[in-house]
């Protein structure tokens, strides 16, 4: 782990995370070339409350945090933990802390506690304080109001309003990659986390959305990544586009998977096409680049363009992978267009077009360009009129 600079959230509310930049992959599967952080928060009132733990891979160093504001706390002990999340980059203390402060206290919802002993053996009986929509838990002179965010990645999510300091902590909603002393832009990273993590649960986030609405929130405390002081309005506002699933951006993205080149050189001239119409282009190379960052442009721009190679009768194995990312992640609401290569049997057309036909609220911009392994008269003026198409 490394060391991360004081974040300064208030006297009372004070950060307790940890920087995590040696992780390789994110869940297993995401790139984080900047690492991420594992946000837990100490609320030092007559009370005494840990928001969420941290992954096991930071425990000694949130050990050392927890250990060093507490400090400055009556009996130097936590009354409470607040379980916000169970996932194990969060909760995987959550036994380790309890057995070092045997007083301690659990908070969480029902699915909370259903969900506990799957991930540990200890009895959490005797601690068990099962909240539900609306309760309170008073700690002095900051008071927690606890709401259910179910499906807001997990179905046992909640997110707490503390009303004196008007801080939302917000699970992984508001979450981003990258540590919190990597200075980067906020928007970008935060869509790819969104996109690829929370993006199929759309609906519960925006159920969240109309809760938080009726807050007064000044700050935001989520789970991965800053907290939000300033302009709260504009990640809220990402978050109503993202949630709803409309195209943040006009633009097209185009995702190909070529096995030799000549599909990438396919895929090239139409996005020298479409901005020489002026349109923004987003290219991947569904072989080398992120897929991640293909997602996350795919739900950022208001149309697509497919174009893969067929393989062995079927897809290329990374556009299958991509049209699957998509359909896990509810992709909808979109243009798309589809441009297929096949040495003597093109399926990939077909193919990519029963996923684009799978998909809520889509529209095929035609014509399917097919290129018979290079791009001749005919399938560029295809390309010519699949530009033409998607400009429309
Ligand atoms: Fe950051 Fe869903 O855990």
């Amino acid at each position: 782990m490394s060391k991360i600079s004081k974040v300064v959230i208030s006297d009372a509310v004070r950060y307790i995370g940890c920087d995590d930049r040696e992780i390789d992959l994110f869940e297993s599967q995401y790139l984080v070339p900047n690492g991420v952080s594992y946000n837990s928060y100490l609320i030092a009132d007559e009370k005494t409350v840990i928001m969420d733990t941290v992954d096991a891979r930071a425990t000694q160093e949130w050990l050392a945090n927890l250990e060093r504001e507490l400090d400055s706390v009556p009996r130097h002990e936590p009354d409470y933990l607040v379980v916000s999340h169970l996932e194990p980059d969060h909760a995987a203390n959550i036994q380790a802390i309890c057995e070092k402060y045997p007083q301690l206290k659990v908070v969480g919802s029902a699915k909370t506690f259903a969900m506990l002993p799957q991930f540990f053996t200890m009895d959490f009986s005797d601690r068990k304080v099962e909240v539900k929509e609306g309760d309170t838990l008073c700690l002095g002179s900051h008071t927690l109001h606890f709401y259910m965010a179910p499906m807001v990645h997990w179905p046992e999510v909640m997110v707490t309003y503390e009303s004196t300091e008007k801080i939302l902590f917000s699970a992984d909603g508001f979450g981003k990659f990258g540590t919190l002393d990597t200075q980067e832009d906020w928007d970008c990273e935060a869509r790819r986390y969104y996109m690829n993590i929370v993006g199929k649960y759309g609906a519960p986030v925006q159920a969240l959305l109309k809760k938080a609405a009726g807050f007064d929130i000044q700050i935001i405390c989520p789970l991965h990544g800053p907290v939000l002081k300033d302009n709260l309005a504009h990640y809220l506002e990402k978050y109503d586009i993202w949630s709803s699933y409309r195209p943040e951006n006009e633009g097209v993205t185009i995702a190909y998977a070529s096995i030799h080149g000549n599909t990438a050189d396919a895929a090239r001239e139409l996005a020298a096409l479409l901005e020489q119409k002026g349109q923004k282009v987003s290219a991947f190379d569904l072989a080398r680049d992120d897929m991640a960052e293909a997602i996350e442009d795919a739900f950022r721009y208001d149309r697509l363009v497919l174009a893969a190679a067929t393989y062995d009768g079927g897809l290329f194995p990374c556009m299958e992978d991509f049209l699957y990312h998509l359909k896990l992640k509810n992709y909808q609401k979109r243009t798309i267009g589809m441009i297929e290569n096949g040495s003597w049997a093109p399926m990939a057309g077909k193919l990519m077009r029963e996923y684009v036909e799978g998909f809520k609220d889509c529209a095929v911009a035609e014509p399917l360009v097919t290129v018979k392994s290079t791009l001749n008269g005919a399938s560029r003026t295809l390309l010519q009129q699949l530009a033409d198409a998607l400009v429309k």
